[in-house]
């Protein structure tokens, strides 16, 4: 064998084994997602490199990436976008261009991103909100939020909650035509996490009146204590979103300091004197049979108190709103839940579902059995039209 051909094989091996990811049976499209697993993979892993180089941080490189998906605020024949501010923070509103026949509904939509990357402007998230303003015949507010890591936790927070707060004003809700009774809100993944983390809060907030009518999580993130959930095990490698890069994200909404993901990746970050808290997040006992199947309940270790007394904010229920206790959900607005079923994220969402279904709240639990992370907003895949269709329809029938 010749030395090129050598160098051939190594080469093809070593692609080969880059590419390569099994998936399982039932992806549909499953050479659309292997290409875009690839895609992002490179992408991720040149980012990396370039990170290791020290030329750039590793999220200032992917910004630049995500927002080449801008689009600017541009009206159509059906929906007028105007880009606006509420509180400061900048929004994207969406108002349908036929005459109103009453009061409008509204939603509120919170963007996904990692609390790193995307804004209202990206053109998953300009779509979708068209599309929604369109269909339900809906007033679409779409907030930005300030994104780490120029900005850390609870700023995120913060920013959409202030801006929420601002809209649900009586003055500002007849400005727009707008329902009080039919106000919902929105988000997917970390987006998901601030809707949930907002929607708690809002309850205790004695200067709000208006209550919302309906929350959606669409594969949300809800708790930074267990990352060792089976679906963390199960999916740790699972293209659009591995365990790694999960953790980085999480541990990069409270601080730059990679201690905390390192702790992270080995469940390790929580000191033993919050062990009264891992009860909100037991899927031994929150998870349906079904989710727990092959798998054994680890009881935590504990880890250093440095860690919590630094970055308080992973434990604090503003950023993990499954540790909100049972009281509090108690008061929560009907709730849609989509997961899917080879994401990091699954678990978490089903966890919120059982405890939600506990505490009484009205909860539609919408499992997508061959979904993956993030299905809704990659742009082409079947699987997101239909899941797409299946929220619309809910929105439809209950906001
Ligand atoms: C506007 O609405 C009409 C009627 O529902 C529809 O056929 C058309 O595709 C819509 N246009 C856009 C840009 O969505
Ligand atoms: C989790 O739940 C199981 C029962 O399903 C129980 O045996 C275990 O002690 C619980 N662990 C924690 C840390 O709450």
């Amino acid at each position: 064998m010749g030395r090129k051909t050598l160098l051939l094989l190594i080469m093809g091996v070593f692609m080969a084994y880059y590419i390569y990811i099994p998936l399982p049976d039932n992806i549909e499209e499953p050479w659309k997602l292997l290409c875009l697993s690839v895609c992002l993979k490179t992408v991720t892993d040149l980012i990396m490199f370039a990170e290791l180089l020290g030329m750039n941080h590793f999220m200032n490189i992917a910004m630049f990436f995500v927002n080449l998906q801008e689009v600017p605020p541009t009206s159509d024949e059906n929906v007028t976008v105007t880009e606006t501010t509420f509180n400061n923070i900048p929004v994207h509103v969406y108002v349908p261009k036929r005459k109103p026949e009453r009061l409008r509904r509204v939603l509120f939509y919170v963007h996904g991103g990692g609390w790193c990357l995307g804004s209202a402007a990206l053109f998953s998230y300009d779509f979708l909100s068209r599309q929604t303003a369109d269909r339900l015949d809906a007033v679409v507010i779409s907030a930005n939020y300030r994104l780490a890591p120029k900005y850390h936790f609870p700023n995120h927070f913060e920013d959409v909650y202030n801006a929420l707060k601002w809209f649900l004003r009586q003055d500002v809700l007849d400005k727009y035509g707008v329902d009080p009774g039919r106000i919902g809100i929105s988000g997917e993944s970390a987006g998901g996490n601030l809707v949930a983390a907002v929607t708690q809060r809002l309850i205790d907030d004695p200067d709000i009146k208006i209550k919302l009518k309906t929350q959606s999580l669409i594969y949300p993130a809800l708790q930074t204590l267990d990352m060792d959930l089976p679906s963390y095990r199960e999916c740790s490698r699972f293209p659009t979103l591995s365990k790694s890069m999960m953790v980085r994200l999480w541990s990069g909404y409270f601080t730059e300091d990679r201690s905390l993901a390192k702790a992270m990746l080995f469940n390790q970050h929580v000191p033993v004197e919050s062990r009264h808290l891992f009860k909100f997040v037991n899927w031994s006992s929150l998870l349906p049979e079904k989710f727990k199947k092959g798998h054994f309940y680890n009881s935590p270790t504990y880890g250093s108190s440095e860690l919590t007394k630094k970055y308080p904010g992973f434990l604090d229920v503003r950023a993990a709103p499954l540790l909100a206790d049972d009281n509090k959900l108690r008061s929560l607005p009907l709730t849609y839940v989509i997961t899917s079923q080879y994401d990091v994220l699954r678990d978490d969402g089903i966890m919120y579902v059982t405890r939600l279904q506990n505490a009484g709240v009205p909860v539609t639990h919408n499992h997508i059995e061959d979904g993956f992370h993030a299905a809704f907003s990659y742009y082409g895949f079947k699987i997101g039209y239909r899941i797409e269709n299946q929220y619309m329809n809910w929105l439809s029938e209950h906001l």
